[in-house]
C-alpha cells in the first residue's frame, strides 16, 4: 500500500472523529429533538408505488410513528391509512384535498420530518416548503430537475439548517458499501475511474395498463437527457470523493435515437395505438461521461425503455485493482502469493461488511434486497438526533443535476457543459463523512 493511501486512511479517521465531534455538539434547528425513547414522527406526502413501499418499511421501525399522509387520489390516501392501522398503530389523519395540501401537512407542528414520493415536477416545491416548516426532508429520487431546483435546495437547505435527503437506496446496498471500504483502506489503489449504469426497462412505469404516457411518461416526451442518473450514481460518490476532496467538473453527453418506446407499445397494443406515434424526444440510451476537478472520469449509461433485464454495471478502478458488479469479482495487483487474476467478491464482502449491515435485522424482507429498510433506519437515526443526513442536500442535487446538464449537452451537439459547484468551494475541505465507521 503506498503513503497517500495510508494519508488517505489518517483523513478519513481524522474525519470520522471531527464529524462525529460536529453531530454531538451541532444540531439541527427546529422541533424539540424526538430524542431517544420518544418517537419519531413522520408525514408521508405521495401513496403511490414508491410511497407505500416506503410506508411498509417505516410502519415495521420501532419508535417511527406516521401521524399524516398526503395524496390527491383519496384511495391511495385510505390505502395507505389501512397499512398504518393493520401494523397496530393509531390511523393517521389523511390530506387529500388537492395538489397543494401537501403544505398543511409540512405545517403541523407535531411532525419530525416528511417522506416525499411524488411525480419528480413536485419534489423541490414540496422539499422547500417542508424545510421552511422546519422538517427533515427525505425526498425521492431524483429530487431536482433543473439546475435552478438544485439551487433552491441548497439555499434552503443553508438558509434554514434542515437537511435535505435524496432517498438514494443504491448508496446503502450492502455490497456498495462493503467496496467502500476496500476503496477506504487503499486496496485498489489511487481511484482514476468509474462506470455505471441504471438499464432498466421502465416502460410499465411510464406508460399506464393502456399504454397512455403516465406522468413519468410524459417527460419522455418533453426532453432528452439521463432522467433517472441517481440509482447509478448513488456509491459512486462516496467511492470517489465527490463533494469531499473532489467535486464533478465537465459532463459530456450523447442519446441514441428513439426507438424502443414505439416498438414496446406496437408490441403490446398494436399497431393503430396513437401513444405510440406520439413524438418523443427521449432517446434509447443516453451515455454521459464526467470529469472530475482532479481529473477522474465516470461513466453513466441509462438505458430505460429497451426490453432488458435490470443492471447496474458498477466497475471501479485504481491504480492498484478494480471491483466489477457484473462479474461479482475483484482484480487486485501485487498481492504477494496471489496471482493477478479475477477473484469472486463473496469472501471480501463478509471480511470488509459495513457496520450498517451487520445489524440488519431492519432489513429482512424489505424492499430492494434490505437496502431501502437500512436508508430509512439511518435518515430516521439522523432526525431522532437531530444531526445531518447521511446523504446531505449537496450529494443530492450533484446526483440529481446530471439530469439537466446531460439535456443542455445532448441539446448543444454533445459540448462539454460545466457542473455547479453547489459546495461554494467546501469540497476542497470537507472529509470524507458518508457510511464512515468510527
Ligand atoms: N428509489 C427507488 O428505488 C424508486 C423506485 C420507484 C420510484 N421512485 C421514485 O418515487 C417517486 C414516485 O414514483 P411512483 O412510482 O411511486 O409514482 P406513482 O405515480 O405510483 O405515485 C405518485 C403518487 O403521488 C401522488 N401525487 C401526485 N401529485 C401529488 C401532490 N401534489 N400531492 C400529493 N400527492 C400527489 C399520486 O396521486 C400518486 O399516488 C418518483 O420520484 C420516482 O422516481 C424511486
Amino acid at each position: 500500500m503506498h503513503s497517500t493511501n495510508i494519508e488517505r486512511r489518517e483523513f478519513l479517521k481524522a474525519g470520522a472523529t471531527s464529524a462525529a465531534a460536529m453531530l454531538l455538539t451541532q444540531n439541527v434547528p427546529g422541533q424539540t429533538p424526538a430524542g431517544e425513547g420518544k418517537p419519531v414522527r413522520i408525514g408521508c406526502v405521495g401513496a403511490g408505488r414508491r410511497g407505500s413501499s416506503l410506508l411498509r418499511n417505516l410502519v415495521r421501525m420501532e419508535g417511527v410513528e406516521v401521524v399524516a399522509i398526503c395524496d390527491i387520489d383519496p384511495a391511495a390516501a385510505a390505502k395507505a391509512e389501512q397499512m398504518v392501522v393493520k401494523s397496530g398503530r393509531k390511523s393517521p389523519e389523511l390530506y387529500t384535498n388537492g395538489e397543494e395540501d401537501f403544505r398543511r401537512l409540512m405545517d403541523r407542528p407535531d411532525l419530525d420530518a416528511v417522506i416525499i414520493a411524488t411525480p419528480w415536477e413536485w419534489h423541490t416545491t414540496m422539499a422547500v416548503h417542508a424545510m421552511k416548516a422546519g422538517k427533515y426532508v427525505g425526498v425521492e429520487v431524483p429530487c431536482a430537475i433543473t439546475i435552478d431546483e438544485c439551487w433552491q435546495l441548497v439555499n434552503t437547505s443553508e438558509a434554514t439548517g434542515v437537511p435535505c435527503m435524496m432517498l438514494e437506496n443504491w448508496s446503502f446496498r450492502r455490497d456498495n458499501l462493503a467496496v467502500l471500504k476496500m476503496i477506504r483502506q487503499g486496496h485498489f489503489g489511487e481511484i482514476v475511474h468509474c462506470h455505471c449504469a441504471h438499464s432498466h426497462n421502465c416502460i410499465h412505469w411510464y406508460f399506464d395498463a393502456q399504454g397512455r404516457p403516465r406522468w413519468s411518461g410524459n417527460h419522455l416526451l418533453k426532453r432528452n437527457a439521463d432522467q433517472y442518473p441517481t440509482h447509478s450514481l448513488g456509491p459512486v460518490l462516496s467511492w470517489m470523493d465527490i463533494n469531499c476532496g473532489d467535486r464533478f467538473d465537465t459532463v459530456v453527453s450523447m442519446a441514441s435515437r428513439s426507438l424502443g418506446i414505439q416498438d414496446q407499445l406496437d408490441r403490446k397494443h398494436g399497431k393503430d395505438h396513437a401513444p405510440a406515434k406520439l413524438p418523443y424526444k427521449q432517446g434509447d440510451i443516453v451515455t454521459t461521461m464526467v470529469r472530475t476537478s482532479k481529473g477522474n472520469t465516470v461513466v453513466i449509461a441509462m438505458d430505460m425503455q429497451l426490453p432488458r433485464p435490470y443492471d447496474n454495471r458498477w466497475q471501479i478502478q485504481g491504480t492498484r485493482g478494480l471491483y466489477n458488479e457484473q462479474r461479482d469479482a475483484v482484480f487486485m495487483a501485487d498481492i504477494p502469493g496471489k496471482p493477478e487474476t479475477w477473484e469472486p467478491f463473496a469472501p471480501y464482502q463478509t471480511q470488509y461488511e459495513h457496520s450498517w449491515w451487520k445489524s440488519s435485522g431492519a432489513a429482512h424482507g424489505a424492499g430492494h434486497g434490505g437496502t431501502d429498510a437500512i436508508e430509512l433506519r439511518e435518515f430516521v437515526r439522523s432526525v431522532r438526533s437531530r444531526t445531518q443526513t447521511p446523504i446531505d442536500v449537496y450529494d443530492s442535487v450533484t446526483m440529481s443535476v446530471i439530469f439537466p446538464l446531460s439535456e443542455q449537452s445532448i441539446a448543444a451537439g454533445s459540448a462539454p457543459v460545466k457542473c455547479p459547484d453547489f459546495t461554494r468551494g467546501k469540497w476542497k475541505t470537507t472529509r470524507p463523512k458518508f457510511a464512515v465507521e468510527t
